[in-house]
């Protein structure tokens, strides 16, 4: 199957030219202007488009079994919508299971992905509990199952915290192996101290899961678990980071030399804490962790996409409908953590692009190429390149759209972007030369989406 992409304007993290894009099967077989590319099985015209890689989201949570429930969307219906929004590509955490071994767990995750997902995926690993046999077989992850980077937690005592010791220990066997830590970093048991105290005056709010969670406890976190990646020799990269006393933590890192690496996510970027005041149970569809900041936050986190501070946009996908949120309702700290997002990522910083925040080139590198370098997949992915995986996204930057639970296709009853209407959107979408999505119609296959066995960070 030959497919042509003609009169677009191709974006990477460098360059922005009119080209035309031949995919055939499932590769990019060859990217030129004024090219005879002989006979193709079909034609799409991206005059007045954007040609761009596809979308990469290194932070979802499909089928996961948390807060006493389990997120929404499975590997079906999240990577479904993932391609919707133009992610062609995503990588979701797998769990060691309470007692359980590494391995277990992955083994666990693939047997929820296989024959399921519709884009391809890769795995991270979440260490809960780092004993001999847990460093033993985070070597094997990483040499033989392409699974190159582990998720640690100093939040959720009792839940998937671990202490600086076992990060440690973690950290070393990475400087072994050249596998990837990635920190959840808040400071959990005086987060629980201050829920506790919250509580005990009476407290039930939503509000009250952000007023619990101060930003000077993400801030103290990660200078931790930053300078325990100092002493180790190691690179660390922080998820999900919120706030800008973080934010302040990897910049003094990274000017002392630490390979210290962080994403944000689009909800510390659009909304803040003024969500969680909205009428009745409402607030807790902004319940998640790291909570949302207060107002003016947000410009500290555009100021690090665009000094590279922060290198990566991810969106820590894991939706809970309503009904699961309410079982929090009386009280804020049994309100399962999370939010949906894996379909809005690039409608909203696309947003970014368009009030000039960062530049069309750094809106691609963020959401694909930069994420692919440091989670192992660039040259597969991130690029379009030829010989590259043919996960390829034409992109309206007039298209209107309106952001709403009604017309979005993650598995979840409420969009926290409920109403917004942003513009640039993705008209065609192809997943390893496969066109997925076209016009809003889903084209795509259960199945389809292959696990990605990662290489090392190249950073
Ligand atoms: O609230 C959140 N972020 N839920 C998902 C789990 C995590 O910490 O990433
Ligand atoms: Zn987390
Ligand atoms: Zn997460």
């Amino acid at each position: 199957m030959r497919t042509l992409i003609e009169n677009g304007t191709l974006v990477s993290p460098t360059d922005t030219f009119e080209a035309d894009l031949l995919i055939e099967n499932e590769k990019i077989a060859a990217v030129g202007r004024g090219v005879a590319f002989g006979p193709v099985d079909k034609k799409v015209d991206a005059r007045g488009k954007y040609v761009i890689p596809g979308g990469i989201d290194v932070h979802t949570h499909m089928d996961m079994p948390f807060g006493g429930t389990t997120s929404a969307d499975d590997f079906e219906s999240g990577t479904r919508a993932a391609a919707f929004g133009g992610t062609t590509t995503i990588v979701d955490f797998a769990i060691q299971p309470q007692g359980g071994t590494l391995k277990a767990g992955l083994a666990q995750w693939h047997e929820k992905a296989d024959g399921k997902a519709v884009i391809d995926y890769g795995f991270h690993m979440i260490i809960r509990e780092v004993n001999k046999q847990a460093l033993a077989d985070m070597d094997d992850l990483v040499k033989r199952e392409g699974v190159t980077s582990f998720k640690m937690f100093t939040a959720y005592p009792g839940v998937f915290f671990v202490d600086d010791a076992s990060i440690f220990r973690a950290l070393r066997k990475t400087g072994d192996n050249g596998g990837l830590i990635c920190m959840h970093a808040e400071n959990g048991p005086v987060i629980d101290v201050i829920i506790e105290e919250a509580k005990a005056r009476g407290e039930t709010a939503p509000a009250w899961h952000a007023l619990t969670r101060p930003p000077r406890l993400e801030g103290e976190a990660s200078h931790r678990v930053l300078a325990l990646a100092e002493v180790a020799k190691v690179p660390l990269y922080i998820v999900h980071l919120s706030a800008a006393e973080a934010l302040e933590q990897v910049r003094q890192a990274r000017d002392r030399g630490v390979r210290a690496y962080a994403e944000t996510c689009p909800q510390y970027l659009f909304l803040d804490h003024r969500n969680y005041e909205e009428p009745g149970f409402s607030g807790s569809k902004y319940v998640m962790s790291p909570p949302l900041r207060m107002p003016g936050n947000e410009q500290h986190l555009w100021r690090g996409l665009q000094l590279d501070d922060l290198q990566c946009v991810s969106t820590d996908h894991c939706p809970f409908c309503m009904k699961e949120k309410e079982l929090g309702k009386g009280d804020f700290s049994k309100i399962p953590n999370g939010a949906p997002g894996v379909e809005t990522r690039l409608y909203l910083t696309f947003e970014g692009v368009r009030s000039g925040k960062i530049s069309l080139n750094r809106w691609v590198q963020l959401n694909s190429a930069a994420p692919a370098k440091l989670f192992g997949l660039f040259g597969r992915k991130g690029t379009l390149a030829p010989g590259a995986d043919a996960d390829v996204v034409v992109w309206d930057p007039e298209k209107r759209h309106t952001l709403s639970a009604k017309t979005h296709h993650m598995k979840v009853d409420y969009n926290p972007y409920e109403g917004r209407e942003v513009v640039g959107a993705p008209t065609h979408v192809f997943s390893r030369g496969k066109l997925v999505v076209e016009g809003g119609n889903f084209l795509g296959k259960k199945g389809d989406g292959r696990f990605l066995k990662r290489a090392l960070t190249l950073a």
